[in-house]
């Protein structure tokens, strides 16, 4: 679609620029949109012309979600799994093993129609960004593919044949490492931005993960990592030691580690800033203490919220539910919350066209069926976006 398109008459629109307080608010507001990208934000009133017009009718306009965490190839689902936990079983992660049989017995085609129907469902929850992962392949030729399936839905895509040691390598976990750091590496890196490990135990140890990380930035790729969600470890500490984009779940955290990560904080969110990712869709779905959101947040930490969509500890696409989680239950503020949820999960991926609504940005909004952002955690669970636009093209 080509030509200019103003959205006005927009209630509250949330700029994450220049406005009122955190969000940038300008209340009574305009967006002009020209070749995908924002043009022009100003007083409603004063709207320059152009070739289209979408009336938001008072309705407030919020940047589209960036969610900064996902684990979209897979095959089968473990509802059984969830709800032996919600009869009491904790969640170990042992239940990835399960899923990775599913993927590998599955067609491309399947695949991809799940990461498909899955991309779609959060579109139309307001997600314009999703950040896919391969992990549940664990070959070299599973997560070659999972990663080229995964780059026909998002250029954001992060290569994770470290999530477990596959069964075939129980008992030789430096056998799988090298795999990883070698071959894996080899076939994933051409369809992947960024490199990550599960560090954890039961998982990837420190000194595994530091291999397959540098490996993997060694290769061009950017570093996130998945650490400290189960217990205490040294995960984020190496996240920061090499300069990650992202450390995500957070949820058993030292003061070093949070000093660590307030030692990355720069204002202008560059250079080698590591934002923390809570992901409370995990701490929901197995049933678990959610990270101490106030602590990094009053600590100066940057903060991201992510959905960690996948089928076995988080089986929601859904932001507006992420958002009202880390609301009602992590104590983040109603404005915090929305920030995390797309100017941090831009920061997450190092992103600075997206997230925001000023000139130069790309035209990826949301009108919501609300007068107001605050509608998504005051209203949980119903479905509230109206409209999504993604380069300035209603979808
Ligand atoms: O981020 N923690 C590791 N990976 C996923 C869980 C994957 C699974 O249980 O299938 C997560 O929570
Ligand atoms: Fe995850």
């Amino acid at each position: 679609m080509s030509g200019s398109l103003l959205v006005d008459n927009i209630g509250e629109l949330v700029t994450n620029g220049i406005g009122e307080g955190p969000l940038g608010i300008r209340r009574d507001a305009a967006v002009l949109v020209e070749e995908g990208r924002v043009a022009w934000v100003g007083p409603s009133a004063h709207a320059p012309a152009a070739d289209r017009r979408v009336d938001a009718e008072g309705a407030a306009v919020l940047p589209g979600f960036v969610d900064s965490h996902a684990h979209l190839v897979f095959a089968g689902d473990r509802a059984a799994e969830f709800a032996a936990r919600m009869a009491g079983q904790p969640y170990t992660g042992g239940g990835i093993r399960t899923t990775v049989g599913a993927t590998r017995a599955a067609s491309d085609d399947e695949l991809r129609a799940t990461v498909r129907r899955l991309r779609a469902e959060a579109l139309r929850q307001g997600t314009t960004t999703m950040e896919i992962k391969s992990g549940y392949g664990l070959t070299v030729a599973d997560e070659a593919r999972s990663l080229r399936i995964a780059a026909e839905s998002s250029t954001e895509t992060t290569f994770l044949g470290a999530h477990v040691v596959p069964a075939e390598y129980a008992d030789r976990p430096d056998d799988y490492v090298e795999l990883v750091c070698g071959p894996m590496l080899t076939a994933a890196a051409p369809h992947a931005k960024w490199v990550d490990v599960f560090c954890e135990r039961g998982a990837f140890d420190v000194d595994h993960a530091r291999a397959i990380l540098v490996s993997g930035q060694a290769a061009g790729l950017g570093v996130r990592i998945h650490a400290n969600q189960l217990g205490p470890g040294g995960g984020v500490q190496l996240g920061v030691e090499l300069g990650a984009a992202s450390v995500d779940h957070c949820t058993h955290l030292s003061d070093a580690d949070v000093a660590a990560l307030v030692g990355t904080a720069h204002s202008d969110g560059s250079g080698t800033h590591t934002v923390a990712t809570l992901l409370p869709g995990a701490e929901f779905s197995t049933r678990s203490p959610y990270p101490d959101a106030r602590r990094l947040l009053d600590a100066g930490v940057t903060v991201a919220l992510a959905t960690d969509c996948n089928p076995g500890s988080s089986y929601t696409s859904s932001m507006p539910f992420c958002v009202a989680l880390a609301v009602r239950e992590m104590r983040m503020t109603p404005a915090e919350a929305v920030w995390a949820a797309t100017v941090g999960g831009a920061r997450a991926l190092r992103r600075t066209d997206i997230g925001v609504l000023t000139p130069g940005a790309r035209a990826d909004l949301i009108v919501l069926d609300a007068p107001s952002y605050l509608h998504l955690a005051y209203r949980p669970g119903v479905p509230l976006i109206r409209q999504v636009m993604r380069n300035g093209v209603p979808q």
